[in-house]
């Protein structure tokens, strides 16, 4: 069962019952100070004016069909930030799980805090979420990773499902016998999977979308079949994709119409119900690409 309410998040979560969820993972804007936005494009068969040649040297026309996105700029990111994390310890259950994924320009601030709201014992996991993409900085290491923060609201007390982890092919196969390498190892804290493609199956053209890979890692061993999961930064909703995929329910909240026309979307199969919005907008299907224009790549500072 999926449920998507459209709204302020914090207004939202004030109306849950205390311990309503087994996972809460959270992926807020990243204060990037800029718009994040991605622009979705058409290609029309154009043998006169046509800008891209496809199959049999066939010649289309690039259509702009229109942009998705949302502001990503708080002059006071941690005010905004706060009172929504405390509601999310309130919200989790006593065996839950808190992930917050955050990028290397305000992570330390978010640990911070978090760590004042949880208790440093919480803390149990920095995952490094690595990708390789897009434009290579010149000046400096190019940033290509997230970060993303894993509290259990009580550290002797949690869901992790050890055996239900994915395993990853071994660097060096042939240095442990051919049953461990078959058998592949398990992930460290460092995760490398690479974005969600602009051309690939997953894409919903909203921006900032994560992909299901690393999100359905953290679901499978961290929730078990049945629970009630928690996104109140939703987006294109990755985590309901997810949730219904592997038998959790999920309760997602966005404020941004747009996200809730690509939910209603992508989701439809699941028939999710809405609360805060009568028709949800549902998002234009059929487009067949789309252009970042936030991150990545970004252009580097000089
Ligand atoms: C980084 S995106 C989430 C992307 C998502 N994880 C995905 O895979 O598509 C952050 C989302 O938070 C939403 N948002 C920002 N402020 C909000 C608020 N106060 N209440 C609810 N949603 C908010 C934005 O509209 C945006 O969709």
């Amino acid at each position: 069962m999926i449920d998507i309410h459209f709204g302020d998040n914090l207004e939202i979560l004030k109306g849950f019952p205390d311990a309503s969820f087994d996972l809460i993972y959270i992926d807020p804007p990243f204060n990037t100070g800029k718009v994040q936005a991605r622009t979705q494009i058409q290609t029309v068969r154009d043998d006169e004016h046509g800008d891209r040649t496809g199959f049999q040297g066939r010649r289309y026309r690039t259509v702009k069909v229109g942009t998705k996105g949302y502001a990503d700029t708080f002059s006071d990111y941690p005010a905004f930030l706060e009172p929504r994390l405390e509601e999310a310890r309130r919200l989790l259950k006593p065996n839950g799980s808190f992930f917050f994924h955050i990028d290397y320009r305000e992570v330390h601030y978010c640990k911070v805090m978090l760590d004042g709201i949880f208790g440093r014992e919480s803390f149990l996991n920095e995952i490094i979420w690595a990708y390789d993409y897009g434009a290579r900085a010149t000046r400096r290491w190019s940033p290509k990773h997230d970060n993303i923060l894993w509290y259990a609201k009580d550290p002797e007390n949690y869901t992790y499902r050890f055996d239900d982890i994915d395993r990853i092919p071994y660097m060096a196969p042939g240095l442990v016998g051919p049953e461990k390498a078959a058998r592949g190892k398990t992930p460290t804290d460092t995760w490398w999977n690479t974005i969600v493609s602009p051309n690939g199956r997953e894409k919903t053209g909203y921006p900032t979308q994560k992909p299901l890979a690393i999100i359905n890692r953290i679901m499978r061993v961290h929730s078990n079949p049945g629970d009630r999961v928690l996104d109140f930064f939703a987006g294109s909703g990755t985590i309901g994709e997810s949730a219904e995929r592997l038998g959790r329910s999920a309760v997602l909240v966005d404020n941004n119409p747009e996200a809730i026309g690509v939910m209603a979307r992508r989701l439809g199969f699941a028939q999710p119900r809405f609360h805060g919005i009568d028709a949800p907008p549902m998002a234009p299907a059929g487009d067949d690409g789309d252009l970042f224009t936030a991150k990545p790549p970004t252009p580097e500072p000089s």
